[in-house]
């Protein structure tokens, strides 16, 4: 069929057609055959064009005012985490599902209207086109251009003005809805969030050892974790209840509590939250307080106590020459390459692993490097022991706890 169709025309022949004569042109040179061809709407000012286009731009609104709504509530909602008994929870607790709502209405909208504009204003068409092979002609480029146009005129979306504003509008808010999320990422590193607890102050160099940093009078003791969690009771009328009160998650230690070549993990336990040993009341609850300590992100430290052989031939980093003591040495447990837990101690040669990329790093040589992808040593903690016996922290690291970040001196 393709073979009867006049294939070389020259400019002066092109620039001659009409655009709807260059679409027919294209369509016979593409092999087209269109087999059935309907307008919508073949007569002007019929009223059923005006009100299909009236239920497009009606979703088309839709989606734009969800839209801003999602906005509106990603930016002015009250965001901050509430938890069980604070004030305000019932208004937080709307914030995520109202995001979900606007959100999906606006992408929902936006595409029923986009659909419905399909069905209802490009003519319905049923063509067939045999495949070439090969590039493109000018001819073939001129005509598809014309194509394109063509579809574009009789789609009528060139004159329907209020609805290209509502559809810019809607896919504009729709864009924004994508990239405002984005939003929560921004942050000033530099500023406080909260007091200086278990979790720091909210800063990349703080954590809960820094209470000592503005306090040094403060009693932190090297808290291990003895893994208690809630414990069931049953009252007078047979009835299970579970409670945390009276369960120490975190308990102090003595140097006697850990025998030579071995390591154990600790986090920060305030003198406030202590509750063992002479101390101990069954009916306060610091579990939560506990928990706290546990959940700070940079909190944990590798408590190793050396063989005494071994202590002797340690060497210490300058400015850090009292931070062990006797055979104890305190080592952040937060790797400084990118942030694993260095869980692994090897007694028989004093390295600390992290399993994560082999890091090792040199217990004898104060956590320095000597394997693998992490540059800098791990921070030492200062402790010492306090009048009655249990292992205290004597101050908060000197240097920021894990991987490298630009306001890193060391
Ligand atoms: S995080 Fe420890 S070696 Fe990579």
């Amino acid at each position: 069929m393709s073979n009867e169709v006049k294939k070389t025309y020259t400019d002066a022949e092109l620039d001659k057609m009409s655009n709807a004569e260059l679409a027919a042109l294209g369509t016979e040179l593409d092999d087209v055959t269109v087999a059935y061809r309907k307008e919508r709407f073949p007569l002007e000012n019929d009223p059923q064009e005006k009100r299909a286009a009236a239920g497009i731009n009606t979703w088309l609104a839709i989606s734009l005012l969800a839209g801003i709504a999602f906005l509106g509530i990603y930016i002015f909602w009250p965001w901050q985490p509430k938890f069980h008994g604070d004030e305000g929870l019932w208004i937080f607790s709307l914030y995520t599902p109202l995001l979900g709502l606007t959100s999906g209405l606006a992408f929902i909208a936006l595409g029923v209207a986009i659909v419905q504009y399909v069905k209802k204003f490009i003519p319905e068409e049923i063509s067939v086109q045999r495949r070439h092979d090969g590039r493109s002609s000018e001819l073939d480029r001129r005509t598809t251009t014309a194509l394109l146009n063509d579809a574009w005129e009789t789609s009528t979306f060139g004159r329907r003005k209020a609805m290209q504003g509502l559809l810019g509008g809607a896919g504009l808010f729709a864009g924004l809805m994508l990239i405002a999320p984005m939003g929560g990422l921004i942050k000033n590193p530099w500023k406080p969030r909260h007091a200086m607890d278990y979790h720091g102050d909210g800063t990349l160099w703080t954590q809960g050892w820094s209470m000592l940093r503005d306090n040094p009078g403060l009693k932190i003791y090297l808290g291990r974790d003895t893994g208690a969690v809630a414990e069931a009771h049953t009252n007078e009328r047979g009835a299970k209840h579970y409670t945390t009160q009276g369960v120490s998650r975190l308990v102090r230690m003595r140097p006697e509590d850990l025998a030579a070549a071995s390591m154990e993990t600790i986090f920060p336990l305030l003198e406030e939250d202590v509750n063992d040993g002479d101390k101990y009341d069954p009916t306060r609850d610091v579990y939560e307080e506990h928990m706290h300590s546990l959940h700070g992100p940079r909190n944990p430290v590798m408590l190793i106590r050396l063989r005494s052989q071994d202590a002797a031939r340690a060497t210490e980093r300058q400015g850090q020459e009292d931070f062990h003591y006797g055979d104890f040495y305190a080592y952040s447990k937060i790797c400084t390459h990118i942030g694993c837990p260095t869980s692994l101690y090897e007694a028989q040669t004093n390295r600390i692993l992290c399993p994560c990329h082999q890091s090792q790093f040199d217990a004898l040589a104060y956590g320095r490097p000597v394997f693998g992808p992490a540059a800098r040593a791990l921070p030492q903690l200062p402790i010492t022991v306090d009048e009655e016996g249990y292992l205290i922290a004597k101050g908060d690291f000197i240097e920021p706890v894990g991987p490298a970040f630009w306001e890193r001196k060391s």
